[in-house]
């Protein structure tokens, strides 16, 4: 379980997190909605522990995140794929070195062994007919599931997924977020998914979180949501942020 307690961030002269209350269930997509700017990728990152916490608790599994040594951290970071805004691939590596990269850096593999996961995780996404390419050769959408490869290729319990359909037209985002509800069941992930998408949330959140000045302002079930008479919950349903 992800849980973050009070959690407060200053970055520059801003406070960014204030207080914010956060807990991701076991198995479930939490979709995690704000405005551009609401600190959605400054909060993945405290998940991960690229950031620490000036006030609060970030716990995952129970233990405290910031106080990790370093390679605590990287036992954590095992457990958790990172799917980055764009995909964030490297130019100058195939398809299939980039989705294997964290299991050469991260793990004691056989070569094998990481050929065969790295070609069974492509298929899973639906891109083993382009494990030789170069990113920069193949669409958005294919660096994409690329990206998420990369994210399940050491099959973390823990998928963190920053704006997943960021500059991909409405078909290839629906294939993205059918993907992502594709993953949670086909290998049980827990997901956090941050986004200012309303299709986003509709196709891919079980659990849906809406964070604004810092805080989760409303939180529940995409029917819950239907529900709620919030301002900014109703701006992002009816698709005005999307
Ligand atoms: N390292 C940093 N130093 C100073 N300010 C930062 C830093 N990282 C983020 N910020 C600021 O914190 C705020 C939240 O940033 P964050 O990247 O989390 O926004 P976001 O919700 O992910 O936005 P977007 O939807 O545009 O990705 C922004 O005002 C940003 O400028
Ligand atoms: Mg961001």
């Amino acid at each position: 379980m992800i849980e973050l307690r009070g959690v407060c961030k200053r970055l520059g002269s801003r406070e960014v997190l204030r207080g914010l209350d956060l807990v991701v269930p076991e198995g479930l997509n939490y979709v995690l909605m704000g405005r551009s700017g609401t600190g959605k990728s400054v909060t993945l990152k405290h998940v991960i522990g690229i950031l620490r916490p000036d006030a609060g608790s970030v716990k995952v599994d129970g233990v405290e995140v910031p106080g990790l040594r370093r390679k605590e951290l990287q036992e954590l970071r095992r457990k958790m794929g990172y799917l980055f805004q764009n995909g964030a691939l490297i130019n100058w590596l195939t398809v299939e070195e980039n989705v294997a990269l964290p299991l050469v850096e991260n793990t004691r593999m056989a070569r094998s062994e990481i050929r065969d996961r790295v070609q069974e995780t492509l298929k899973v996404v639906g891109m083993d007919h382009a494990a030789r390419q170069f990113p920069p050769d193949v669409s958005g959408g294919m660096r994409l599931r690329a990206g998420l490869a990369r994210a399940l290729v050491g099959r973390p319990r823990y998928v963190l997924y920053d704006e997943p359909n960021a500059g991909l037209d409405p078909i290839m985002a629906r294939q993205i977020h059918e993907l992502i509800a594709h993953v949670r069941d086909r290998f049980q992930v827990t997901g956090l998914l941050v986004t200012h998408s309303r299709q986003c949330a509709l196709d891919t959140g079980d659990r849906i979180g809406v964070l604004d000045e810092g805080r989760i302002v409303a939180e529940g079930t995409m029917e819950e949501m239907w529900q709620s008479t919030h301002p900014l919950v109703r701006s992002f349903l009816s698709g005005h942020a999307d």
